[in-house]
C-alpha cells in the first residue's frame, strides 16, 4: 500500500534509505530537505503496517527560477523487497498526485530502461540540460503541463552534499 508521508514516519524513512543505499548519505539528504520544508511530496510504500520503501520530490529550478517542476530522489527500497513493483507501485501514486497537485513536470537521475515505462523521456529532448555534469541519458524528464521551460535544471543545494 502507498501512502503520504506522514509525521512521525521520519526515523523508519531513515531506516530504509540507508538500507537501500548502504550508506547514511541519502537518508541525510532526505532528513535535510524536510528540515528545510523541501519536500514537496514524500510517498511511502507499507506492508504489513512497515515502511518498506519511500520516494521524495523536490523543487528543481530551470536557469534559476521557480517553473513547478520537481525532481523525483531519493527513491529507496527495503533490499528484500525489491524486485517485486514496490517502487514502481510509488512511482506511479506520486506522479499521479504531482498532476493532481497542478505540479507541471518531474525531472529524474536515473536508469532510462526503468524510467521510460513511467513516461520518462531523456531531458535533453525536451531541452532540459541537467546542471550536474555527465548526467547524460540518465537526466530524464516528464511533462505534466505544456508548455515546457528549457534550460539548466538544479536541484536543492542539500544535493550539492551527495557524494
Ligand atoms: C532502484 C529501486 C528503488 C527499485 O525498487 P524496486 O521496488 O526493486 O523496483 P520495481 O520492483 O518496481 O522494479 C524493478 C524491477 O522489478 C521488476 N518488477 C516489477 N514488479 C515485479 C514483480 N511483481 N515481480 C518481479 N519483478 C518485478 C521491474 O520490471 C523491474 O525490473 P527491470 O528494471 O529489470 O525491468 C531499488 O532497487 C533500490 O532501493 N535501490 C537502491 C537505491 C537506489 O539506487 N535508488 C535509485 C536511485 S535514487
Amino acid at each position: 500500500m502507498c501512502r503520504t508521508e506522514r509525521p512521525g514516519d521520519g526515523d523508519d524513512i531513515d531506516e530504509v534509505v540507508c538500507a537501500a543505499f548502504g550508506r547514511d548519505d541519502e537518508a541525510d539528504l532526505v532528513w535535510a530537505l524536510r528540515e528545510q520544508g523541501a519536500i514537496s511530496l514524500s510517498q511511502v510504500a507499507e506492508y504489513e503496517g512497515a515502511i518498506i520503501g519511500h520516494l521524495a520530490m523536490s523543487p528543481v529550478q530551470v536557469n534559476g527560477e521557480d517553473t513547478g517542476w520537481l525532481g523525483l530522489a531519493p527513491v529507496s527500497v527495503w533490499p528484500d523487497c525489491q524486485q517485486q513493483g514496490v517502487a514502481s507501485a510509488m512511482i506511479r501514486e506520486a506522479l499521479d498526485s504531482a498532476n493532481e497537485l497542478d505540479w507541471a513536470g518531474v525531472v529524474v537521475l536515473g536508469e532510462p530502461a526503468f524510467y521510460r515505462r513511467f513516461g520518462f523521456r531523456p531531458a535533453s529532448e525536451l531541452g532540459l540540460e541537467c546542471a550536474y555534469p555527465g548526467a547524460g541519458d540518465a537526466f530524464m524528464a516528464l511533462a505534466l503541463k505544456q508548455p515546457v521551460p528549457t534550460g539548466l535544471v538544479s536541484y536543492h543545494p542539500a544535493f550539492d552534499d551527495l557524494a
